[in-house]
């Protein structure tokens, strides 16, 4: 996967595939602003921690590629979604941590050829599963969280 990344450089960036509304792209600017310096104390470059990191599941002993049959129609995403969501939580009831790699799905022809996956099956997302490495700097960022009002309208 990396070397299909260093011949493709498709990034982790939403932006990589079309232009984000201002308010998503300046918040995802700021929270990599907020990250630089824990990227620095790793003595690291975001875009090869990030992009590099994601194509290798950042090291993980476990990485989990979920499928789709796709006869589905795209709204069936959403059963995806709901199993790694659940997911996440009992791995995280475990002791375990977990990242999901949307960025594999750029490079789902390589991945489909190494598994042996069928052609009908698209790859959705992939996940990352290990014990977090509570040393790592970048394991003590924490994200912020923008006000509900900001993206929820309430109606009625
Ligand atoms: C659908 C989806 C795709 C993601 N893809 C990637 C990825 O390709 N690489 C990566 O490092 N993190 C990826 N993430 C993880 C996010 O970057 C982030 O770490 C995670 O959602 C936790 O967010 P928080 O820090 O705001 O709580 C993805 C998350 C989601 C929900």
């Amino acid at each position: 996967m990396i070397k299909a990344y260093r011949e493709k450089k498709i990034s982790c960036s939403p932006e990589a595939v079309k232009p984000l509304p201002k308010t998503y792209a300046k918040r995802g600017a700021k929270t990599l602003q907020l990250m630089t310096p824990f990227f620095e104390k790793m003595g690291v470059h975001s875009d090869q921690f990030i992009n590099e990191g994601s194509c290798h599941f950042y090291g993980a002993p476990v990485a989990i590629i979920l499928c789709q049959d796709d006869a589905f129609p795209k709204a069936r995403f959403v059963d995806i979604g709901l199993t790694l969501g659940y997911f996440i939580l009992t791995a995280y009831d475990f002791g375990l941590g977990t990242c999901p790699i949307g960025l594999i799905t750029a490079y789902e022809d390589e991945i489909k050829d190494l598994l042996n996956i069928p052609e009908n099956k698209n790859v959705v997302i992939g996940v990352a599963l290990g014990y977090p490495d509570s040393e790592s700097p970048i394991n003590r960022f924490k994200s912020s969280r923008d006000d509900l009002s900001r993206f929820v309208r309430w109606i009625g």
